[in-house]
């Protein structure tokens, strides 16, 4: 991703009464930040957040938190949410590598937008949906595990598919042509939005794992 020089994008992510400050102080207990029990969903590297003000938006029922490890692009998140202030969304600036020191089996779903496709072997582990990942992932679910993931790379979609499958999950409504018949509820991603407009095919699986 291309970081554009945001001017103070540490200051303004830090002043932030969406942005939590030490997620490590929330671990297990989440359903505090929030005052409900409402289910808790999340975005791992959520950029400029179209995703999950969209998502917070249309499910006011569900919870959600983005993470994003960038305080340049996660800045462009947190002025739009000064404005529409929802009480449903919280955003963390971190690396999800440590995702599982800052939550504990209270996560509903996880979505995975556009990852990075880290197309080195030899970076494969960085992948989203690496056994890495999948395992931290385990130590976060809540009860049932759920995965949606959508990207415009073919080798990082059948990555996720082989390492999705080989770790139990079981694969439902997978498409390579999301636009074929995009879904009524279908929420636009940034980067989905630009590559609609160039014609690119986008991919998108649902995993769910017991
Ligand atoms: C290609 S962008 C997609 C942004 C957004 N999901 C979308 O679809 O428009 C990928 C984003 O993931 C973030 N990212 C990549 N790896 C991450 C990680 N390990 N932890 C947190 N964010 C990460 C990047 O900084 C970048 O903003």
């Amino acid at each position: 991703m291309r970081l554009k020089k945001v001017k103070d994008a540490d200051n303004i992510v830090n002043a932030s009464k969406y942005v939590i400050k030490n997620p490590y102080e929330y671990k297990g207990q989440y359903n505090t930040l929030f005052n409900n029990n409402n289910p808790i969903s999340i975005e791992i590297g959520m950029g400029k957040g179209d995703f999950i003000i969209g998502m917070a938006m249309k499910y006011p029922n569900v919870n959600f938190i983005g993470i994003e490890m960038f305080s340049s692009v996660l800045v462009r998140a947190v002025q739009k949410l000064e404005e529409l202030k929802l009480d449903n969304l919280y955003l963390i600036n971190m690396d999800a590598s440590d995702i599982d020191d800052v939550f504990d089996r209270e996560i509903d779903t996880i979505y995975l937008n556009f990852s990075d496709p880290w197309p080195k072997n030899r970076h494969a582990k960085r992948r989203l949906t690496s056994k890495l990942f999948l395992e931290k992932y385990d130590l976060i679910f809540k009860d049932e595990k759920k995965i949606f993931q959508k990207t415009d790379n073919i080798d990082l979609f059948a990555y996720s598919i082989e390492s999705l499958s080989n770790y139990g999950y079981v694969l439902k409504n997978v498409t390579m042509d999301l636009y074929k018949n995009e879904p009524e509820d279908n929420v636009r991603t940034e980067y989905e939005k630009r590559f609609i407009e160039k014609n690119t095919k986008i991919c998108r699986l649902e995993a769910y794992k017991r």
